[in-house]
């Protein structure tokens, strides 16, 4: 019913308040014609006056008449060509939807060719192109910043892709797969498996792997939860797996921060990072530009 009812409705206020504002207008001129002075007769006052101010009934300029007929024509006129009154299309089939594909289509026609001379050189070597990596940044303004920042590097829960530490691997490929396909990371939620002391110790323990001061029976403790539950994903050592992007755990590095608190949330509740895959919407060219765009920024010349 809605959708019926909204675009009629909408179609025909606009068009009478549009149309309707018009056609005052020009009643209003033609009635003002009409006041002519006869030979001789002396413009007389309206009765409105303000501050010695008054107004006369002089008829209006035919100058001014007709600069007003010429907009009014002008209004109707563009009013038939172009979608103005709700849903009506207008004669020339113009629309700005439309309008903006042309312009995607151009640009495609204009930039595509590049984009695939590009993506033929390896992502290594393309990353020290300038003129290339300055498209890359453009590509990752409009399309990354909004999560990972304008300077890539990142946030509470989304990477600082500007260091050499990586979830998913830092390799050339590795960088494009994960761009291209999207990530999903799957930290389980602990706390119904090992309660709160149990989450309480395991914690203790990870921090002391970055090099923490905790106290020591609540590491022993956790080191014994940690054998049992955590290294399967982030290993024995603790420096985690790229293939599942379990983070590593012995750096002083963060995803979802290192305080204490902080890093018994995450392991009583579970984190569930979502990098969303933009093979359909980028598609393959300008993914393998910004992968060597991500790989340039740890990978600053020498
Ligand atoms: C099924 C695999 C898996 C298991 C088992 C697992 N983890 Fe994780 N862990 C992950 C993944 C994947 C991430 C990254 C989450 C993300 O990126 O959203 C992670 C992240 C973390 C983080 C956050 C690191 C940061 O940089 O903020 C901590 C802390 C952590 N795990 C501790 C543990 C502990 C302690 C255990 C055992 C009780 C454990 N994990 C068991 C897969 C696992
Ligand atoms: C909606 C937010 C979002 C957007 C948009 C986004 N990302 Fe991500 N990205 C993430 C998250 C969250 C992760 C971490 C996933 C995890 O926790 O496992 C990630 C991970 C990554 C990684 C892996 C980092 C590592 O340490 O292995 C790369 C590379 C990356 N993103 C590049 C990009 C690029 C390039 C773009 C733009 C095309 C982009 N991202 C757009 C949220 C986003």
């Amino acid at each position: 019913m809605a959708d019926f009812f909204q675009p009629v409705f909408w179609t025909l206020f606009i068009s009478l308040g549009t149309l309707g504002g018009i056609f005052w207008m020009l009643y209003l001129l033609i009635s003002g014609r009409k006041v002519k002075l006869k030979p001789g007769e002396t413009a007389k006052s309206t009765g409105h006056e303000w501050d010695g101010i008054e107004e006369l009934n002089n008829p209006l300029p035919s100058w001014w008449v007709w600069m007003f007929y010429f907009t009014i024509a002008f209004g109707l006129g563009y009013l038939m060509l172009y979608p103005g009154l709700g849903v009506a299309k207008g004669m020339l089939g113009w629309s700005s939807a439309g309008n903006h594909e042309i312009e995607v289509k151009e640009a495609q026609a204009k930039y595509g060719p590049l984009y695939k001379k590009y993506a033929s050189i390896p992502i290594d070597q393309l990353a020290r192109n300038e003129a290339a990596m300055r498209t890359g940044n453009r590509f990752f303004v409009n399309n990354c910043a909004v999560c990972h920042g304008s300077d890539a590097r990142g946030n509470r829960g989304f990477p600082n892709l500007t260091d050499s530490d990586w979830l998913y691997g830092g390799k050339p490929e590795q960088i494009k797969t994960t761009i291209l396909g999207g990530r999903d990371a799957n930290m389980p939620a602990w706390l119904p498996v090992i309660g709160e002391e149990g989450v309480k110790n395991v914690a203790a323990y990870v921090l002391s792997l970055s090099g923490r001061d905790m106290p020591a029976d609540e590491v022993a403790a956790g080191k014994k939860i940690f054998q049992t539950n955590c290294v399967g994903c982030h290993g024995m050592d603790a420096k985690g797996n790229q293939a599942l992007g379990a983070a590593n755990l012995t750096d002083k590095i963060w995803l979802y921060g290192g305080n204490r608190k902080t890093v018994e949330q995450t392991i009583a509740h579970g984190r569930r990072g979502h990098m969303p895959a933009q093979k359909e919407r980028l598609g393959e060219d300008k993914v393998h530009i910004l992968a060597a765009y991500v790989y340039s920024l740890s990978h600053k010349k020498q």
